[in-house]
């Protein structure tokens, strides 16, 4: 028998209509939309802002649209992975509350915290139930509510993240096309540069941490964007030269949508001329887990089957990685 690849066969999306724009930032923060136009690439983010609205109601609305474009039932569903830094609760975990609002009766279910290379680690970890002939069909979630962990008097973070994600359903592929190579990688002496300092079992939540605003995201942006550039730059070519992959056999790069000149360098190295690099940091900003499979939901419709698309990602951790795949179909 042919060996099983894991392969995309059907993408969804979601993001909030609330959008917070870097001229609302600038009634917010001492900052101004031409520096973080500049400086990032961010012209705008979602945020979900109903109240009792969670990660788990994004993900859900993005599951149920792949099943729909699928034409299949949410109870055919195996596996439904959701990568997460801002699950809805401490537990049980954000991937229970997807499988019961969507209806995944016979999936199990389990989230990945790796910050923003929590997609593709959870691409990784789906892919291998895939492949081993476990299961059918994989769901793999990639969202965060980073509006929930912000500090908005903050310049130095409020003006990168937003919210939203995606979601794509891994399926077993006998021709070679899906997931075909990946390096990833962590290195957790990074954590003093990007962290959240309370409401774990290291400092319980008192009225002391959140007086100190010790709830939000801290981030030394400096420090994390050198780890980053160098980082994201080395496993994407190191995949290329794996897998024997020149410049003009890639067809796109999607990386991790932090920073604007953090993807132009990885892009450098890998020498991929503009029109290969994905984009949509000026409409969402930094969705943590939710960037990559954004991308997948925006340029779907210009995928076809057999491109090779290079994923690279550098988050909290620190982690990071990157990802061969080869497309498995033409998108109407
Ligand atoms: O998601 C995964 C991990 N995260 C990342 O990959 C993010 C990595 N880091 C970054 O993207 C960038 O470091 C930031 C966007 C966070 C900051 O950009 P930077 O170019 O590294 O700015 P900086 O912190 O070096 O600050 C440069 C200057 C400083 O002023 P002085 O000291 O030169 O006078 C800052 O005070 O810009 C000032 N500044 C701002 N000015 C206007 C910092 N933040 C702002 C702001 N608006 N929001």
């Amino acid at each position: 028998m042919s060996k099983i690849t894991a392969a995309i066969t059907a993408i969804g999306g979601y993001v909030p209509e609330t959008k917070l724009t870097n001229l609302d930032l600038e009634k917010l923060v001492d900052t101004n939309d031409e520096w973080i136009t500049s400086r990032t690439g961010i012209k705008e983010r979602r945020i979900l802002k109903e109240p009792g609205k969670a990660t788990s109601d994004m993900a859900m609305e993005a599951v149920n649209e792949l099943l729909r474009k699928r034409g299949i039932s949410a109870e055919e569903i195996d596996l439904l992975i959701v990568a997460t830094v801002t699950p809805d609760l401490v537990f049980p975990s954000c991937a229970n509350i997807v499988s019961d609002k969507v209806g995944a009766k016979n999936a199990w279910s389990f989230d990945v915290a790796a910050a923003c290379s929590g997609f593709l680690y959870a691409l990784e970890v789906g892919s291998k139930f895939i492949e081993t002939g476990k299961h059918k069909k994989v769901v793999v979630c990639g969202f965060d509510k980073m509006s929930a962990i912000i500090d908005y008097t903050d310049r130095n973070t409020c003006i990168i993240f937003g919210d939203g994600g995606g979601a794509v359903l891994l399926e077993p592929n006998f021709e070679g096309y899906g997931i075909i190579d990946s390096v990833l990688k962590s290195d957790g002496s990074g954590r003093e540069f990007l962290h959240q300092k309370a409401g774990g079992s290291l400092k319980p939540p008192t009225h002391e941490t959140i007086d100190a605003r010790e709830h939000y995201v801290y981030q030394e942006g400096k420090t994390v964007f050198k780890f980053a550039t160098t980082n994201m730059a080395d496993v994407s070519t190191q995949i290329m030269e794996r897998n024997h992959l020149l410049s003009d056999d890639v067809t796109y790069l999607l990386a991790h949508q932090a920073n604007k000149r953090i993807i132009d360098y990885t892009a450098e190295k890998m020498k991929l001329p503009t029109e290969k690099v994905l984009m949509n940091i000026e409409r969402y900003g930094n969705t943590t887990s939710g960037t990559i499979p954004l991308l997948f939901w925006d340029y779907e419709k210009q995928f076809k089957k057999g491109d090779n698309l290079v994923l690279a990602t550098f988050g909290g951790g620190f982690t990071w990685g990157s990802m061969y795949i080869k497309w498995a179909y033409d998108s109407q």
